[in-house]
């Protein structure tokens, strides 16, 4: 599947069957985040692979979904802001590099048939303490990773040309 194709067939993933997903798949995915591009390549995020059997009453506290559960694997992606590059009007890039290494993530998930939904609506608490996150390390977002047990929800985009602006506002 090349870029594009996994561009458009990627779509948030709110059911799961409970087969489980290969090690060689897991890696697959989790080079993507890898292989991301990030600013002045620092590299701040951490990616938590979290096995959901035995743990779905934890996985509710995280988020109360029944689907969060039923994926075989939860990733979470956090971030190490001391180590994230901070622009000199002091903007630090530590979300902005989570967020395109975890979309390489789910792009590439896609690719291998797997599904994702990203969660931002998660319980920050109940991350940091199920995850014994340390106090200098904040999640960012989390996504079940499993195969599709659900068809898509059609869900609309603004034309390009909303979108779109050429050469001013
Ligand atoms: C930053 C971000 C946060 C999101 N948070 C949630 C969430 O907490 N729960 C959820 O069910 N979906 C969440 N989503 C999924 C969006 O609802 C979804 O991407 C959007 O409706 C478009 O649908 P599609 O992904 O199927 O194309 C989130 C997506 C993004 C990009």
């Amino acid at each position: 599947m090349d870029v594009f194709e996994a561009i458009r067939s990627r779509y948030s993933v709110r059911g799961y069957k409970p087969d489980p997903v290969s090690d060689e798949l897991l890696d697959q995915v989790l080079e993507a985040a890898r292989q991301a591009p990030t600013a002045a390549n620092k590299q701040p995020f951490r990616i938590v692979v979290v096995h959901t059997e035995g743990r779905e009453q934890e996985m509710r506290r995280f988020y109360d979904r029944s689907w969060l559960a039923e994926a075989p694997l939860v990733l979470v992606v956090v971030v190490v802001p001391g180590e994230a590059w901070r622009r000199r009007d002091g903007k630090l890039y530590d979300e902005v590099d989570a967020t395109i290494a975890f979309d390489h993530l789910v792009l590439a998930a896609t690719a291998v048939g797997l599904g994702t939904c990203w969660v931002a609506d998660f319980d920050t608490a109940a991350v940091r303490e199920l995850l014994a996150l340390p106090d200098d390390v904040t999640p960012i977002a989390l996504t079940p990773l499993g195969y599709p047990d659900k068809d898509r929800t059609k869900t609309g985009r603004r034309p390009l040309d909303e979108l779109v602006k050429y050469e001013r506002w």
